[in-house]
């Protein structure tokens, strides 16, 4: 009942203008609790009134964006929607001479997979795990002690959104070598890692948060950009999967770990779930009663050199992307793959 509710929903919103669509998710939930200036609102985002109206009818009828979730398009073409996963990253500014050429080739790869949905009409979830920024400057807050340089925080800050506009320059460069709309068919979801988080945890702090004033939070950089951005582990629902940076277990919340992780995942979840976090890879499928296919993926990390901190661990570290090609109601009904850096490199050249 509810997936047709959903369905409907879609549907509808898929029938408003651009314009008003536009409206609706950035005014959406204001709208709902306050009543509109509809003359006000046009003249200040340069909209038509009828779009203003537009938008204004579709709440009262809907509600709001996040009363429903953000309307994310279906596939116009017959394969459900795929899902292309990112997962730790850590760009970091003691890493700046190596960022520019992952992050170039992490967006070129992304417009290869876009161009591809595209031409089969197949819309495309991005998914970053979180993690994308290094944060180190920050990282005495994470263990409990306060000391961190104001200069050395805004540095580690630019150094994500440097590597978060290479990403998408390098992306939009592949879309228009193959003459695909770089905005259409797609969407980007951020899930908060425990690396930004301790953005978060500083500006919580009364002793720290004066220090911090007036910085752009990762937040704010991601929905400048149009993503979603979701908080630290609290799980985001794509298309039925459980995406988080990842998942609290029991009531004291720490993440859930362990050997077999996917498999304590899904037992734990029973829903099909994706973390990053670990920087291992580790996959699990099981089929219910009616064969729908279930899943929990831990997604390994996007590094391309092993740090030299993590010489011990290197082994079990697993480097690149992982696409799922086809998710419709939590379950995979396509295939899935796991493609190493390595081979991206093959397909974009550099
Ligand atoms: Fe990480």
């Amino acid at each position: 009942m509810k997936r047709d509710i959903e369905d409907a929903y879609l549907a509808a919103f898929a029938l408003l203008s651009k314009s008003a669509q536009a409206l609706y998710l950035k005014f959406g939930d204001l709208m709902e609790s306050v009543p509109v200036n509809i003359p006000v609102l046009a003249d200040k985002q340069g909209a038509s009134e009828s779009s203003v109206e537009e938008a204004d009818a579709f709440v009262r009828v809907w509600g709001g964006p996040t009363a429903g979730g953000i309307p994310l398009a279906p596939s116009e073409g017959s394969a459900p929607p795929a899902h292309f996963i990112i997962p730790d990253a850590h760009f970091s500014r003691k890493d700046r001479a190596n960022n520019f050429q992952r992050a170039r080739r992490l967006g070129a790869y992304l417009g290869i997979v876009h161009a591809r949905c595209r031409k089969k009409r197949q819309a495309l979830r991005v998914i970053c795990l979180g993690d994308w920024w290094d944060m180190v400057s920050l990282c005495h807050f994470e263990k409990g002690k306060k000391n961190f340089g104001q200069q050395g925080v805004v540095d580690d800050i630019e150094s994500g959104e440097v590597a978060l506009h290479a990403m998408l320059r390098a992306f939009e460069a592949i879309c228009d070598k193959y003459k695909v709309p770089p905005d259409e068919g797609i969407s980007f979801h951020f899930m908060n890692g425990n690396h930004e988080n301790r953005l978060d945890q500083a500006l919580d702090h009364a002793e720290t948060a004066p220090l911090l004033k007036g910085l752009p939070t990762h937040k704010s950089i991601l929905e400048e950009l149009g993503w979603a951005f979701h908080p630290y582990m609290v799980p985001a629902n794509i298309d039925g999967v459980a995406y988080a940076h990842c998942l609290p277990s029991g009531s004291m919340g720490r993440a859930i770990s362990g050997n077999n992780l996917a498999k304590t995942l899904l037992d734990k979840m029973m829903v099909s779930c994706v973390v990053g976090h670990t920087h291992n890879f580790d996959f699990m499928m099981r089929h219910d009663a009616f064969g729908n296919r279930l899943f929990a993926l831990v997604a390994g990390c996007y590094y391309d050199a092993v740090p030299a901190y993590a010489k011990s661990t290197a082994h079990l570290w697993w480097r690149g992307v992982c696409i799922l090609n086809g998710v419709q109601d939590g379950c995979l009904v396509r295939g899935h793959a796991a493609i190493t850096v390595e081979d991206m490199a093959d397909s974009v050249g550099f």
